[in-house]
């Protein structure tokens, strides 16, 4: 099964690629985590990213797409992508690296959400920017304030996560990524998710959505 997941930022797509991962064991790739990594580490890709990212603009496609070349050389069959595609290039090279392999797209969940609730959920949340995992004070606290309840390493919340920040990601998701919503469509893989639930219903609406586009024989 490889599965993208489209939609703006807070609609939950780190948070339901997370849950995909640990119920199926389906391959989570977060275009942003691998950023945030390389700007910890500061590698070459993190210096030239790190500019963008804080200003919420997108990181140049070549960099990007080379990035998630490298992450498909060691993935298995199957994945779930959040966070790429962003525009119609980065879909254009995901279907020509996936065509290359012989590995069709099975479905393009779209979340969707209204942005005084995206506002609310990113001003609410907090990270472990070891591993990713996000809290949401308001919807899904940790068990003890600031501190990750599985490694008790300590959350934060992100510098991309400040209210003017957000206003530009939400418009740059406007501008540059609502177009793939057409995109998607136009191949009969795209499903729709109202993201305004609790995370376990939409859950349980992205499990059936991808059971009915789900291809027999593809892998999980
Ligand atoms: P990235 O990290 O991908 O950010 P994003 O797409 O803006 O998405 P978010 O991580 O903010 O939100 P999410 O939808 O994953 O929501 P989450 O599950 O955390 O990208 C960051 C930057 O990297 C970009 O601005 C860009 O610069 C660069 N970048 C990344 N990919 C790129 C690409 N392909 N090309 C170019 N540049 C790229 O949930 C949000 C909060 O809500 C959490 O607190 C969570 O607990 C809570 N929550 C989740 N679901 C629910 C629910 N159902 N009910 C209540 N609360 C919920």
């Amino acid at each position: 099964m490889r599965v993208v997941f489209l939609g703006p930022p807070g609609a939950g797509k780190g948070t339901q690629a997370r849950i995909l991962h640990e119920r199926f064991g389906l391959e989570q790739i977060s275009t942003g985590d691998l950023l945030r990594r390389n700007c910890v580490e500061q590698t070459e890709l993190g210096r030239q990213a790190e500019g963008y990212m804080a200003r919420g603009e997108l990181v140049p496609d070549g960099l990007v797409i080379a990035m998630i070349e490298r992450e498909l050389r060691r993935l298995p069959t199957g994945f779930v992508m959040d966070g790429f595609p962003r525009n119609v290039v980065q879909a254009e090279a995901l279907d020509a690296l996936l065509a290359r392999r012989g590995w069709p797209l099975d479905a393009a969940i779209l979340f969707t959400a209204d942005r005084p609730t995206l506002i609310a959920r990113l001003a609410s949340r907090w990270t472990n920017p070891r591993n990713g995992r996000t809290y949401n004070v308001l919807t899904n606290p940790p068990k003890v304030a600031g501190i990750d309840d599985d490694d008790a390493g300590e959350l934060v919340q992100r510098d991309d996560d400040r209210a003017e920040t957000v206003a530009t990601r939400l418009d740059v998701y406007d501008a540059q990524t609502r177009p793939l919503i057409e995109y998607y469509r136009k191949t009969g893989k795209l499903v729709d998710v109202n993201a305004l639930a609790s995370v376990e219903a939409v859950a349980e609406r992205i499990a059936a959505a991808i059971g009915t586009t789900h291809v027999p024989g593809a892998r999980w």
